[in-house]
């Protein structure tokens, strides 16, 4: 053997050893078969939602894992080892074609999921998810309650959350319409109360928000907005139905402020979900202003506050209820106070 060979041979089996240590023996060392403080047994209910999971491919579109490097995705909390405590096959998934689901529960509220398994685009009208409605309603209900247990004792924190504000909904919802607008704006502080819209309505700006509507918001609060989309007969309370919303004007103004925080919050407890992960600031003013001049037929514009040139048409550029003007003075310029 020349020298040459031995070198090649010992420095094979040094890299392949070093592998197998790295890959191998390394992580081998660094599992346990202990539980996460996250971590609870599964409920019966919650076990047959799983093997409908795995029976029904959700595992090829979702994850149910977080790592590090995926905060991004505006994750809540990095997977831990224990999390998968007992879980015989881990159900880790290697696409997000769909949303990691690892921290699901609580995140939606039943209702929303029931309408959301029927028909994904009742929820959200752009969803590539498939329809499960084929399975029935014991099925449907089982993966409900399992993908409401993704996130185990932290989903339970937020599902409990969701419960309390449920009933307040509920109770409000029963009363009547008006009522329950009543108490829909009791929630949202002050100061948005009493806020017009920071963005001029403008036909660009009522154009784009129709747009932002038809993707997220039309199968719940319908086409002309009176909250009978196709998801409403699955939801409890239903979608607030926005032509009412002209009898609940702030000191018969305006209702921008409202609009804006409902929909970046949603309603804790009802199917209506946040949208600040979902729209820019932008977005959320152009769909407000859609909701007012289309379905409550009125316009904050004359509000707007003066110095914050919040648009990048203008204040007064192009509003829907004139002709369009040139911009001349944007107003004086925002002092710095
Ligand atoms: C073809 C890919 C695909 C399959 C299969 C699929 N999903 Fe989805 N899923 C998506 C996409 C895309 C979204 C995001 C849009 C939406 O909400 O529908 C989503 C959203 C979701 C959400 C809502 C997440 C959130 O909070 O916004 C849940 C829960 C969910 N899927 C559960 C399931 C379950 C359970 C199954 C199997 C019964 C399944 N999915 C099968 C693609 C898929
Ligand atoms: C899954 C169904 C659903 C989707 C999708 C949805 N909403 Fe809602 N929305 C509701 C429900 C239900 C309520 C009423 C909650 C209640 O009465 O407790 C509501 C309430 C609201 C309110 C509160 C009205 C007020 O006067 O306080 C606004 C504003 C609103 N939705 C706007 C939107 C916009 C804009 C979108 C799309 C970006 C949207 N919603 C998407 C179901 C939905």
């Amino acid at each position: 053997m020349r020298q040459q060979d031995a070198i090649i041979i010992f420095g094979t089996a040094a890299v392949v050893v070093a592998a197998a240590l790295a890959h191998v023996l390394w992580p081998s060392l660094m599992m346990h078969n202990r539980p996460s403080r996250q971590w609870r047994p599964s409920t019966p209910l919650e076990l047959k939602g799983r093997k409908l999971y795995m029976a029904n491919g959700c595992v090829y579109c979702h994850s149910q894992y977080i790592r590090p490097q995926d905060w991004g995705i505006g994750a809540e909390r990095i997977a831990k080892q224990g999390d998968y405590y007992r879980q015989v096959p881990q159900l880790l998934g290697t696409e997000r074609t769909g949303p990691d689901l690892s921290q699901e529960g609580g995140e939606h509220t039943n209702d929303w999921h029931l309408a959301h398994f029927i028909d994904p685009r009742f929820t959200r009208p752009r969803s590539l998810m498939p329809r499960f409605a084929y399975e029935g309603n014991a099925n449907v209900r089982a993966l409900i309650y399992y993908v409401q247990g993704l996130g185990e004792k932290n989903a339970d924190v937020r599902v409990a959350v969701q419960n309390r504000f449920r009933r307040e909904a509920i109770a409000a919802f029963r009363k009547g319409p008006d009522a329950n607008i009543n108490w829909l704006h009791s929630r949202v502080p002050p100061v948005w109360r009493a806020m017009p819209t920071q963005s001029a309505v403008t036909n660009a700006s009522v154009k784009r928000g129709e747009k932002v509507y038809q993707d997220y918001c039309i199968g719940c609060h319908g086409p002309v907005g009176d909250g009978n989309g196709p998801a409403a007969k699955y939801l409890i309370p239903r979608p607030v139905n926005f032509t009412i919303l002209k009898r609940h004007l702030i000191d018969r103004k305006y209702i921008g402020g409202i609009l804006y925080y409902q929909i970046m919050n949603g309603v804790t407890g009802s199917s209506m979900p946040y949208h600040k992960k979902d729209l820019e600031s932008a977005k959320i003013w152009d769909v407000g202003n859609f909701i007012e001049y289309s379905f409550i037929n009125h316009t904050d514009d004359k509000y707007i506050s003066v110095g914050m040139p919040a648009s990048f048409e203008g204040k007064y550029a192009w509003p829907v209820t004139r002709r369009p003007v040139p911009v001349r003075n944007q107003g004086p310029p925002v002092s710095s106070r």
